[in-house]
């Protein structure tokens, strides 16, 4: 998830509860194959923590794809995935991520060009691709289009573009492609995404369509141990106090990370989703946030956590 799962956030649900495969957020290949590659190489930061790891990518010119495949091969990610069901206003308008639905051709281009760029070393590092339902409507077409493509797997989230995320996830549509994957393409993995709140649910999911995965987004909002296979980790029992030192270590690992330089490579403000996330659930939680989201540095953040009375208690 874009300005959410960086390595940051990673490794701290590594230590926590780890996942099976992790993602990288979308980078733009375009914009990495340019003058602005430095503000975007960031966000292919990783350690040996956060394993296996998929770098996911997007973008327009099939020639940068193929350059990118061949470096992210080198860094050593698990696999390269392609972002075709992104529905934000500026991807759609410049006709990337699910506005390929709809181009056919160059969404074809792109994956043999990656493909190309990923299988060039000898290796065949795995290609996958990530899309919705559809454009407008569900469109069993363009599923069917990208079972012929040879692809390592398809992860879909079971909504069109125009539902964005404001109708809940379309399982049974999710199942009706895993079919199709079994007469088209049964060599590529299906993967399911869209609502699931626990591991077990998500399971269960897989169980009844077939799935070989499933991938969790926004339920790791409301649960950092959602990936936790051991026992259902009760999250909402956890006391203030681990909460809030669960925050400081983000923030700890957010300053070592990001702020090497004069100017932090990433906004102070970035760290308001995870606010959220560890901020929550006690006395008093709302207005710390209040208070915390204010700060304009992560030493200030610290200090103000540090000093936080449920965090002078002994846990
Ligand atoms: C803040 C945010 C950022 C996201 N960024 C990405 C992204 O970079 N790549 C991607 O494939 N999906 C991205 N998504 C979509 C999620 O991966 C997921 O498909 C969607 O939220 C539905 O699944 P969920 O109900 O488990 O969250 C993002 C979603 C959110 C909320």
């Amino acid at each position: 998830m874009d300005d959410v799962t960086d390595t940051v956030f990673r490794q701290v649900i590594a230590d926590l509860a780890p996942a099976d495969l992790y993602f990288t957020e979308f980078v733009n290949v375009d914009g990495l194959q340019s003058p602005g590659r430095a503000n975007l190489i960031k966000k292919l930061k990783f350690n040996e923590k956060e394993q296996p790891l998929i770098a996911q990518i997007w973008g327009l010119e099939p020639e940068n794809f193929y350059k990118t495949a061949r470096e992210l091969v080198e860094m050593g990610f698990a696999g390269i995935d392609l972002n075709f069901g992104c529905p934000q206003k500026n991807e759609i308008k410049c006709g990337a991520c699910a506005a390929l639905m709809n181009n056919r051709t160059l969404a074809g281009e792109i994956i043999k060009a990656t493909q190309e760029g990923a299988w060039s070393a000898g290796q065949r590092t795995p290609v996958s691709v990530k899309t919705r339902l559809g454009f407008s409507e569900v469109d069993f077409s363009w599923q069917e289009f990208l079972l012929g493509q040879k692809l390592n797997m398809l992860s879909i989230h079971g909504r069109t573009k125009r539902e964005m995320s404001k109708v809940p996830a379309h399982w049974d549509e999710i199942g009706q492609i895993r079919q199709l994957r079994d007469k088209i393409s049964p060599g590529t993995l299906m993967v399911g995404n869209g609502d699931i709140l626990s591991r077990q649910q998500g399971e269960e999911l897989a169980d009844k369509y077939g799935l070989d995965g499933i991938m969790i987004g926004r339920g790791v909002f409301q649960n950092p141990f959602i990936f936790s296979r051991v026992k259902p980790w009760k999250w909402g029992e956890w006391d203030a106090a681990s909460k809030i030192k669960l925050y400081q270590k983000h923030v700890e690992l957010f300053r070592d990370t990001w702020s090497a330089g004069q100017r932090s490579e990433r906004p102070i403000a970035t760290l308001n989703k995870f606010c959220k996330i560890y901020i929550n659930g006690f006395d008093g939680a709302k207005e710390m946030r209040e208070d915390l989201m204010h700060c304009k540095s992560a030493e200030e953040l610290l200090s103000k956590l540090q000093a936080h009375k449920y965090n002078q208690a002994e846990v």
